[in-house]
């Protein structure tokens, strides 16, 4: 891998106490360019603007994908990433769906690595702060024929970042619009999945919600995510969360968090749930939370939900079933408790 260090650093220059998500980025990206069938190039270059034809495939067909993952400091100063060989299996999973190339996991990992060696310092310890790893990929390829780009580029951007969301949330669920149909591309981390909610969320910020409870394309019965997250409903003492279809993102959080309620006696159901169960559990007063998962929010709590053009708001409860397994999953993150899965992994230039 070829490494060009940039000649001046902004790290001094960012003010690490006033992050605004995704709005600041480390001094340097990775960048490999597939051509001619194979991937080649791989390099570590400083962040800058890129040079791409008016005409690639990614501004007129959409081919792109991306993940979403993060890196965390410990109070030693080793920086560790949180199950990045399931990034790497999803990106593959999402490439293959919008018939885009496979990248090999040793390109994926080595660059990771590599790149969160360099910009170490952009990474700050302490629970909350860490930095938001946005791998991509996208047609690069000069043609606007409507044919799968022949050329493409695999990038690496690190952006430092505090917590997602300030409180809980106010959703909206769904009732015209849909994030994904079956058969189409939901589970896949495709762009266009992602462009396609800014409209209707937009809608339900004019009327004081932060996001959309995504439901069934066909019916708008059943609750499948939540905004950008994968969504939980606690009944009674049961956490029920929807199974990952071909509408649904396999999120990492959300396996985790399954894991993590199982070993924690916390029950946990795997099946589709209604927002008719949803409402008839909050009237009998057995809805006693609802939270989302992903990535960049770890876990993030659902105060209120609209529905119908009526409010349904949920108590705030001690000790909730949110905060317990995002202390626990985040103690992992950062290394402060042991790691029975061996989801950590150490970031090392030399180790992949
Ligand atoms: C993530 O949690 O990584 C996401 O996908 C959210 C992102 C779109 C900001």
């Amino acid at each position: 891998m070829r490494i060009e260090k940039a000649s001046i650093s902004r790290l001094n220059d960012t003010d690490f106490s006033n992050l605004k998500f995704g709005e600041t980025f480390t001094d340097h990206m990775f960048v490999c360019d597939y051509e001619y069938g194979k991937w080649v190039d791989p390099r570590i270059i400083p962040y800058k603007p890129i040079e791409i034809e008016p005409s690639a495939n990614v501004f007129h067909y959409g081919q792109a994908v991306f993940e979403g993952m993060k890196a965390y400091k410990d109070d030693s100063g080793k920086i560790w990433l949180f199950r990045p060989t399931e990034n790497y299996k999803r990106i593959s999973i999402s490439s293959e769906r919008l018939a885009m190339p496979e990248l090999g996991e040793s390109v994926f990992l080595s660059a990771l690595n590599e790149l969160l060696t360099l910009d170490s310092e952009w990474v700050k310890s302490g629970i909350g702060n860490s930095v938001y790893v946005r791998p991509f990929i996208f047609g690069s390829e000069h043609c606007i024929a409507a044919s799968p780009s022949k050329k493409y580029k695999f990038m690496i951007i690190l952006s430092p970042v505090q917590s997602y969301y300030n409180g809980a949330l106010k959703v909206l669920v769904a009732e015209k619009y849909s994030r994904a149909a079956n058969g189409g591309v939901g589970y896949a981390k495709a762009a266009g999945n992602y462009g396609s909610q800014f409209y209707p969320t937009g809608l339900a910020q004019k009327d004081g919600y932060d996001q959309i409870i995504w439901t069934d394309s066909k019916d708008h019965k059943f609750l499948e995510e939540a905004g950008t997250m994968n969504i939980f409903v606690r009944i009674d003492d049961t956490i029920i969360t929807a199974p990952t279809t071909d509408t649904i993102l396999d999120g990492i959080t959300r396996k985790s968090i399954i894991k993590i309620a199982n070993d924690n006696n916390i029950k946990v159901e795997v099946r589709p749930i209604s927002i008719d169960e949803v409402i008839e559990a909050h009237s009998k007063g057995r809805l006693n939370e609802i939270f989302g998962s992903g990535t960049a929010v770890v876990v993030s709590e659902i105060s209120s939900f609209g529905y119908k053009g009526k409010n349904y708001d949920l108590k705030k409860i001690e000790n909730s079933y949110a905060e317990t397994l995002k202390s626990i999953i985040t103690k992992i993150q950062y290394n402060l408790i042991k790691d029975p899965y061996g989801w950590r992994s150490e970031v090392s230039a030399i180790k992949v």
